[in-house]
This record gives structure tokens, sequence and C-alpha cells, in this order.
């Protein structure tokens, strides 16, 4: 399957239009592809204690894992300056489910920007996993 990466970051922008982000009113949205096919959207999400706040990134990774989808293709991430690349704990998120060739597409005014999970997090941390 071919990934239509003008159109996932369309549905990243869609998403970004949910943010929910009053306190550093930078919104952010993610359109994160299965390997299924479906598109699992998100929004960050802020909290007025700061440090319960979720990335668009990490909303759109739980709301996929929750539905059942562990495998996944590529993400297209749009902020409210570009390019907006997801920061280390999103993609520390995105290896405990992506491989190193998971395609991370950003946007900078022209064509989809690639980059790798590898690229972005070499050396990510894990542990043996103890079950499912
Ligand atoms: N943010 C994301 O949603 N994704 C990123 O990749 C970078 C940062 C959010 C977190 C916070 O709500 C706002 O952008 C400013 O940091």
């Amino acid at each position: 399957m071919e990934i239509d990466a003008k159109k996932l970051l369309e549905q990243a922008a869609a998403a970004a239009k949910n943010a929910y982000a009053p306190y550093s009113g930078f919104a952010v949205g993610a359109a994160l592809l299965a390997e299924s096919g479906k598109v699992f959207t998100g929004c960050n999400v802020e909290n007025s204690s700061f440090s319960p706040s979720v990335c668009a990134e990490r909303t759109a990774v739980v709301k996929a894992v929750s539905e059942g989808e562990r495998h996944f293709k590529a993400i297209a991430v749009v902020g409210r300056q570009n390019p907006c690349f997801p920061c280390g704990v999103c993609r520390q998120v995105l290896a405990e489910f992506c491989d190193k060739d998971f395609c991370i597409y950003v946007y900078d005014g022209g064509e989809p920007k690639l980059f790798t999970l590898g690229e972005l997090l070499p050396h990510a941390f894990f542990i043996a996993k103890t079950g499912n």
C-alpha cells in the first residue's frame, strides 16, 4: 500500500482544529496510519496543571492501541509552526509500537518531508517484555 503523505498531512491539519491548547496557544494535529489502512487522528490536549498535557501524536497512538491496532506505517504531524517534529516523549512512545523504518511526515511549506523513526530516535530505550 502506497502512503498518501499529502492526505495524511491534511488529516493531521484537520485534527489540529480540535486542539485544546489554551495555555501554549500551540495547536498540533497528528494522523497515524495503521497497517490495516485505518487512520487515527489526534490533537494536543493541555491541562491547567501542565504536566498531564498530552501531545497530538500520543493522543493518536493511544486512540489506535485502545481500538486494537498495534502496527503502524506512518504518522503526519502539523503544528501552528511548521515543520513540527514529534517531541522526545512522543518519539519514545512511537518506538514502543513502530520499527526504525516507520515514516514520520512533517510539513515545511512544500512537499511532505519524510524522516524515519530510526533517524529521529536512534538508540531508543527498551526493556524485555514480560506480557502482551
Ligand atoms: N505538542 C504536540 O502536541 N506535539 C509535538 O510534537 C510537540 C508539542 C504540543 C504540546 C503542547 O500542548 C504544545 O504543543 C506546546 O508545546
